[in-house]
């Protein structure tokens, strides 16, 4: 595997190589993925696609660290996470995971900018003030600067959503990870989440992105197709 490298440096930020995940189950073990292998540079945005149960979110608690291969490596930004204890592993995350869920997993009883400042001030990465200052940009240009003082249950579902990016880029991650952003919303907050995605991938985001929506998948630089465990095939999407 290749030496460390920085964001946006020459090597992958995410290697993942002959990674299998199986699950024991009553019946029999359900092989979630049976040998996946997996590059993305810097700046690219991959979306995953799939039928349902076909592996890919366990592919991106893989990826995030929130499980562990059964066989397989995986590396992010040139260092291998496989077989790390959970502190270390907490550690990477802060240092370059963010990541977005179908249901938003705010914090309800805080406010929006509370949500927002709290993984930075919680890594230990940055004062409470600084924190707080990078929150409100964050809001800013999630166009949600009016809302910094609302709890999420008043937020429409596209702004949830939203809040949960502003969420993830906190930490300013070198990989971020959505596993179906827009699942939840409707066509309109599904749209604008989207368009902010899109964003944040010509301003250099490297992301990777579980999706069932073609529209997404279209403006991906690669589009990685699972079955049944395994990478079916590998399509280029239209990128930027
Ligand atoms: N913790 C677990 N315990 C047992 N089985 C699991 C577990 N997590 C996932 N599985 C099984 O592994 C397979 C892949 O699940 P996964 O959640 O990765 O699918 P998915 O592609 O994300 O599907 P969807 O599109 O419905 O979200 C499924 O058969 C699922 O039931
Ligand atoms: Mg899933």
């Amino acid at each position: 595997m290749a030496e460390a490298t920085e964001r946006g440096g020459a090597g992958p930020v995410l290697a993942v190589r002959g990674v299998r995940r199986t699950f024991e189950a009553e019946l029999a073990p359900v092989r979630a993925l049976r040998g996946v292998d997996l590059d993305v540079a810097p700046g690219e945005l991959v979306a995953v696609m799939g039928p349902s149960g076909c592996g890919k979110s366990t592919l991106l608690n893989l990826v995030a660290g929130l499980d562990a291969p059964d066989e397989g490596e995986i590396a992010i930004a040139g260092e291998v996470i496989t077989g790390r204890d959970a502190d270390w592993l907490a550690h990477m995350r802060r240092r370059h995971v963010g990541i977005v869920f179908q249901f938003f997993n705010l914090l309800d009883g805080m406010t929006a900018l509370e949500n927002v400042v709290l993984p930075a001030v919680v890594g230990g990465r940055s004062s409470r003030r600084a924190a707080e200052g990078r929150a409100r940009d964050l809001l800013d240009l999630l166009g949600l600067a009016d809302r910094a003082g609302e709890v999420p249950a008043v937020l429409s579902g596209g702004q949830r959503q939203r809040l949960a990016i502003a969420r993830a880029l906190a930490n300013e991650p070198t990989l971020l990870l959505a596993d179906e952003p827009t699942g939840a919303l409707d066509s309109e907050g599904g749209h604008e989440v989207l368009e902010l995605f899109r964003r944040l991938h010509l301003d250099g985001q490297t992301i990777v992105m579980v999706t069932h929506a073609e529209e997404v998948a279209a403006g991906a630089d690669r589009i990685v197709h699972l079955r049944d465990g395994v990478v079916e095939s590998v399509t280029p999407g239209d990128g930027r």
